[in-house]
């Protein structure tokens, strides 16, 4: 790989190579009182937040520096963006500097693939960490890895994308790769909350949450964006919890085997019961988990080359 910007166009052997390393990692890992390996010793990632971020902030700087990378993080407010520095200008600047890797988050739909052309004739890779309402490709690589461990393969099995679908990077990412993966994802949303040309997108679209349930190996509860719902939020917030909010009656419709999602950060009460976040079920905390083994696959398969990552 190159770069990685998005999952619409990452084939299955690339994606399945990812995840296989990511297991590889994790049980390189999992009990190890000093986790660092020296994979990616000299290398040097950078990672570029312009929008807020917990999870996948922290999981890329630890991933790197699990790998031995050298990792630097800048922000928008303490670099010389705030002087009015383009991203093209702050991108060279860090490439030149030395940066094996950029990995940015930004509002913008589009940014990363941008950035990766500015950055064509210089040997810097460039990881999308979200960028507007358009991808999020290492969300939905934890999300399937967490999959893979609850259920197995994922070919055949149906995923529930559930709530605000028109503002998520995550639901998009999600719908490409599993796709890709062989499974069937059906977008469970208010019509209100669903892309133009839904009907196009490898998926089924339904809008009663309970008739879906019984039939999900997996449900994917969104967060509901209302910081970028400019023209307000049509269902209101009680409505929308009451059509669209996993609660605990609802968790007993889905199977028994079935596997409870969230990406973060999670609005507990609005789209999701606290009870049901923290049921056996959810595997909400051990899609953060992966997400670290993961994103360091990502960075393994961009900067290392050739050998054993473990
Ligand atoms: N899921 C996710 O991207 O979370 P953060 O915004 O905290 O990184």
């Amino acid at each position: 790989m190159r770069h990685l910007l998005a999952t619409d166009g990452l084939a299955a052997d690339q994606a399945t190579a990812v995840l296989d390393t990511a297991d590889e990692l994790k049980r390189t890992l999992l009990g190890r009182e000093v986790r660092k390996l020296p994979t990616l010793r000299g290398r040097t990632v950078i990672t570029m937040f312009y929008e807020n971020s917990t999870r996948t902030r922290v999981s890329f700087e630890l991933a790197g520096k699990w790998m031995s990378a050298d990792v630097i993080n800048v922000s928008a407010g303490g670099s010389s963006v705030g002087k009015g520095e383009s991203l093209r200008d702050t991108a060279l600047t860090l490439s030149a500097a030395g940066a094996d890797c950029v990995i940015i988050r930004h509002p913008a739909s589009g940014a990363a693939h941008r950035l990766s052309g500015w950055l064509a004739e210089t040997p810097t890779a460039v990881v999308n960490a979200g960028d507007g309402t358009h991808e999020h490709p290492t969300q939905a690589l934890l999300d399937a890895a967490t999959l893979r461990e609850r259920l197995g393969e994922l070919a055949g099995r149906r995923v529930g994308i559930v709530g605000d679908v028109l503002h998520s990077r995550v639901a998009r990412s999600n719908v490409h790769l599993l796709a890709t993966l062989g499974a069937e994802v059906v977008l469970v949303a208010p019509p209100t909350l669903l892309p133009p040309g839904a009907e196009s997108l490898p998926v089924t679209v339904a809008h009663h949450l309970d008739a879906e349930l019984p039939a999900l190996d997996a449900v994917m509860m969104l967060r509901v964006q209302t910081e970028r719902m400019h023209g307000g939020f049509f269902p209101s917030a009680r409505e929308y919890s009451i059509a669209y909010g996993l609660n605990e009656a609802r968790l007993r419709l889905l199977p028994e085997h079935a596997v409870v999602l969230h990406p973060g950060p999670m609005l507990r009460g609005m789209e999701i019961a606290p009870a049901v976040a923290d049921a056996p079920q959810s595997a909400i905390i051990e899609q953060v988990r992966n997400g670290v083994h993961v994103r360091m696959a990502v960075l393994y398969h961009l900067l290392a080359g050739e050998g054993e990552a473990a």
